[in-house]
This record gives structure tokens, C-alpha cells and sequence, in this order.
């Protein structure tokens, strides 16, 4: 049988109640939300409520009307960090931000002369929370903050960074792309003002789906505009949430099957899935450590990390040993450098990239037991 072991991707099995829902939506519902008044455009429009209201409690948020839906989390960082950042602002965020910040922050440097200022951390990729106050500028617009990394699994204090951010009344922009629903979030305790999620990685929903959950009116200005189905004489997109930032028919058959994995989360409880990836990371870490020659990566302390795990064979290529394990054991990891260069940067392995193994909630210890199985057997080779 396969292993899985690329769920900082996209997690893979999904709760039988995800594709039920998506199926149960499209068979017998299936039409679309707040375009028509019919009682089934009604029902849609009720399990795009639910879905919001859903997100809310596990994030801890009061307004449903504040949860905006994308298509993914790289559609709703482009959206917050374009439709607050103006011309000649300045932005702080860390050094081991994925592809869907970076490149969206060096695109604005580029064409709207933005400022970014990315705070050093130590090779684990903890970002010192310290160090911040001290980079904030007269016109810093925004912090924005991956809250693990993608490729180190560090988990970063953003507890901490938040509190500065109310402090200087700067916005505080969070991507929990690697930890919505497999680690705890509260957007109040931890102050932040914009949540940023994707549906199919760790909140365990379909491919398609995302959003972003905002604190307050107007922190953010549209940046698309189109059909809501209220207001339509409007020639101007709406200035309230969630429509000022939702134009177009949304992808309902996927927040049914994302409202659907929420409700599985809630059920099991955010503590027992972070407790139960944990553990599974403690015991992949200390196996790994058993091999020579492997190299890992990161905070090398569960605690402090969600299960992604990086590592390289001495001499032999990333791409090499993913081949093998997929090739050979039907073992599938990832080998690259995950769309985050910056991280590749901290640790060296720019030119290289590095296997990165992730961990999902429906993984169990006999899936690490083969792959340290099948490491020491290459290793016995090279
Ligand atoms: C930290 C982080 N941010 C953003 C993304 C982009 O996610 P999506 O492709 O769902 O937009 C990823 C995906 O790998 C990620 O790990």
C-alpha cells in the first residue's frame, strides 16, 4: 500500500464526510448563492452561511459576514496585502515566507515602489519577536507573517508579533496555510486582524477553497469587482464584507465540503489533532535521527514545529531520494524547494532544495517505521 506523506501540499485522505457533502451538493442542490430567491438558492445560500459561521468558531471571530471566500490562500494574501498596501509603504515580514507572500510583496516593490523589511532569524526559522519594534517605520502598513513555515515547520510567536502590532496600530496579516485546524488560533488572543486559510491542506476540505477572515470594516479595499447579487445598480463594488471582496459566482460544491472538514475538526477537537501530529512528529524525528547521513532541518523540537519535517541524504540529490522512495517503496514525499526560497536561503540548500516529509492527522507511526526502512536502505547503497 502507498504512503502519503505530502500533506503540507494538500492533505490526503479527507474525512469520508468532505466528498460527501460536495456530492450531496452537487446532486441535489446545485444551484447558485444569493442569485435567486427560490428555496433551493436559499439552501445554498444557507451552507455558504453555515460554512462562514463554522470558520468563525474555530478561529474565534463573532461575524460571519467578515469571513470572505477565495479560491486559496494565495488568492486571499494577494487580495489583503494589495488592497492595503499603497505606493511607497512599508511592510515587515519574516524570512521564511512562502512564494504567495514573497512574490506578492517583490511585485509591489517592483512596480509600486513598497518598502519590505524581513526580520532575521535564527536557522531554525524562529523569527525573534524582539527585533520588530525596533524595524517599524513611520509609514509601516502591514506585518505579515507565515505562522508555520513550509519548509522548516517552525512555528513562529505570532502571538507576540500581533501584540506589537496592536501596539503601533500597524495590520497584522496571518498565513495559516500549515496550521488552520491542526494547531490552535484565536484571531483575538492572538491579535490578528486578517486571517488568511486554504481549504485543502490542514483544514482537511476540498482543492478551490480559501479565504480570508477580517477583523473590521474597511481594513482592506477591493481589489476585484463583479456580480454579489445585492446592490446591482451599484456601479462600484459594495464597501461592505464579505462582497467587497467576493465578485463572482463562488465555489459552493467546495465550502460544503470545507464546512463539512471544519465540522470534522471541531468534532475532534483542534488539541487532539495538534496532540496527535505531535507525537507523530516526535517519533518521525527522533527515527530520522537514528540514520546517518541524513540531515535534518528546523526547530528539531515538536514543540515548536507542526510535521513538516526537511532533511537531505549526504551526496545524494532531494529529487534523487524522492524518486526512490516513490519508485521503490510507493512512498510519496516532496523535493524542491517548495515555492519558499527564502527559507532555502536561512539553511543553504538554495541550489539543492531539500525532501521534505509532512504529516496529516490520518498518518500513523508504521507510515514513519517504512520510510526510515526504506532511507536506511538506500543509505546502504550510497
Ligand atoms: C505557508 C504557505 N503559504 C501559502 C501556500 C499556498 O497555498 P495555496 O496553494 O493553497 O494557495 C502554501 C502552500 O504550500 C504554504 O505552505
Amino acid at each position: 500500500m502507498s504512503i502519503y506523506l505530502d500533506n503540507a501540499a494538500t492533505s490526503f485522505p479527507k474525512p469520508n464526510m468532505v466528498a460527501d457533502s460536495v456530492y450531496h451538493f452537487m446532486k441535489n442542490i446545485g444551484v447558485n448563492v444569493g442569485r435567486g430567491s427560490y428555496g433551493r438558492a436559499q439552501k445554498a445560500g444557507e451552507i455558504v452561511y453555515e460554512t462562514r459561521k463554522l470558520l468563525c468558531q474555530l478561529f474565534n471571530h463573532s461575524n460571519p459576514e467578515h469571513v470572505v471566500i477565495t479560491s486559496n490562500v494565495t488568492e486571499a494574501i494577494n487580495l489583503a496585502i494589495r488592497g492595503i498596501v499603497t505606493p511607497g509603504g512599508h511592510v515587515i515580514t519574516s524570512s521564511v515566507e512562502h512564494n504567495a507572500v514573497w512574490r506578492c510583496l517583490k511585485m509591489l516593490e517592483r512596480d509600486y515602489n513598497i518598502q519590505i523589511s524581513t526580520v532575521p532569524c535564527d536557522r531554525s526559522g524562529t523569527t525573534d519577536p524582539e527585533i520588530i519594534e525596533g524595524m517599524i517605520r513611520p509609514n509601516t502598513q502591514l506585518f505579515v507573517f507565515t505562522h508555520a513555515s513550509n519548509v522548516l515547520g517552525t512555528i513562529q510567536p505570532i502571538r507576540q508579533i500581533g501584540t506589537i502590532a496592536r501596539r503601533h496600530n500597524i495590520l497584522f496579516l496571518v498565513d495559516s496555510a500549515q496550521t488552520a485546524g491542526a494547531y490552535p488560533i484565536d484571531m483575538q488572543a492572538d491579535c490578528i486582524d486578517i486571517l488568511a486559510f486554504t481549504g485543502h491542506k490542514s483544514l482537511l476540505g476540498p482543492m478551490g477553497t480559501g479565504g480570508l477572515i477580517v477583523k473590521s470594516e474597511g481594513m482592506i479595499r477591493p481589489q476585484k469587482a463583479g456580480g454579489t447579487g445585492r446592490d446591482s445598480l451599484s456601479p462600484y463594488q459594495p464597501e461592505y464584507l464579505p462582497d467587497c471582496l467576493e465578485a463572482g459566482t463562488l465555489n459552493v460544491s467546495g465550502i460544503a465540503g470545507l464546512g463539512a472538514a471544519v465540522n470534522f475538526i471541531l468534532g475532534e477537537t483542534v488539541e487532539a489533532i495538534r496532540n496527535k501530529e505531535q507525537s507523530l512528529t516526535d517519533y518521525a524525528l527522533n527515527q530520522l535521527q537514528c540514520l546517518d547521513k541524513v540531515i535534518i532541518y528546523g526547530p528539531g523540537n515538536p514543540g515548536k514545529m507542526v510535521g513538516v519535517i526537511s532533511f537531505n541524504v549526504s551526496n545524494v540529490p532531494a529529487v534523487e531520494i524522492a524518486y526512490v522512495l516513490d519508485e521503490v517503496y510507493e512512498i510519496m514525499v516532496r523535493a524542491g524547494l517548495h515555492c519558499a526560497p527564502t527559507a532555502h536561503s536561512l539553511i543553504g540548500t538554495e541550489l539543492t532544495g531539500t525532501v521534505r516529509m509532512s504529516l496529516g492527522y490520518f498518518n500513523q507511526k508504521e507510515d514513519i517505521d517504512r520510510v526510515v526502512l526504506a532511507l536506511s536502505e538506500v543509505l546502504s547503497k550510497v
